[in-house]
């Protein structure tokens, strides 16, 4: 499609998707400001979807790897049951303290467990069963974070991966051939072929895969 189109359509749906709390403005404008890639950010329409299915799962637990300045783990936790937890997972440290300082003044501190390292490593030893993931990390790490979260998900729980079309890059492979295309390409033929799972590819900003594990 040609971009001005893409660029029509994302607006007009952005136009046409519930505005983002302030909390949220107040977080992107600070994301812009302080970071070096701030379109790492969910924003406000992926955002939206993501609290939509937070909201329909109602979940005890939530994991999230890739946490990055928290906006996908703000949406997340605004579906969680009462007393229910999000463990998100974040590998640089630096993000620590922002990030706590921003769940304690968005009120969700009681909500949000936040882990500092691989969520790779430290997702197997989280001894939780979760109704609903969110893979957001370094995309060479797919398929592991997919075969280490997926003993974790409850049978009926969903697993949510993002950046899946990877921009167009997954579309023009060989021709890409980047350890990060190589690492989505290779997720999405194992969900794919994985018969424990139901799976959907949803073409929103660059693709969101929605997985609902059948079975052990
Ligand atoms: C795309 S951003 C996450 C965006 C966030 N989920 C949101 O929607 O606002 C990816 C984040 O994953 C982090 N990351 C990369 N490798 C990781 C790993 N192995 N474990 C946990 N986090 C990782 C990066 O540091 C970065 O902050």
């Amino acid at each position: 499609m040609e971009n001005l189109l893409m660029e029509d359509i994302e607006l007009y749906v952005e136009n046409h998707t519930t505005a983002e709390d302030d909390v949220l403005r107040q977080l992107r404008r600070k994301t812009n400001l302080t970071t070096t890639m701030p379109r790492q950010l969910s924003g406000p329409v992926q955002g939206k979807l993501l609290e939509m299915f937070s909201r329909m799962i109602n979940p005890e637990y939530i994991l999230e790897i890739g946490t990055f300045t928290g906006y996908s783990a703000y949406c997340l936790a605004k579906g969680l049951k009462q007393g229910g937890k999000l463990h998100t997972i974040e590998v640089k440290d630096e993000l620590e303290e922002p990030l706590l300082t921003f769940f304690s003044k968005a009120g969700i501190s009681d909500k949000v467990q936040l882990h500092i390292g691989d969520g790779a490593e430290i997702v197997k030893n989280l001894d939780i069963k979760f109704d609903m993931a969110f893979i957001d990390g370094d995309k060479r790490q797919y398929p592991e974070y997919y075969e280490n979260v997926f003993p974790k998900i409850k049978v009926g729980g969903y697993i949510l991966i993002d950046n899946v079309l990877w921009y167009d890059k997954v579309i023009s492979q060989p021709k890409e051939n980047d350890a990060y295309t190589k690492g989505i390409i290779e997720l999405n033929d194992i969900v794919q072929n994985d018969d424990r799972v139901d799976n959907v590819l949803v073409p929103i900003r660059d693709g969101l895969t929605v997985a609902r594990k059948l079975r052990d």
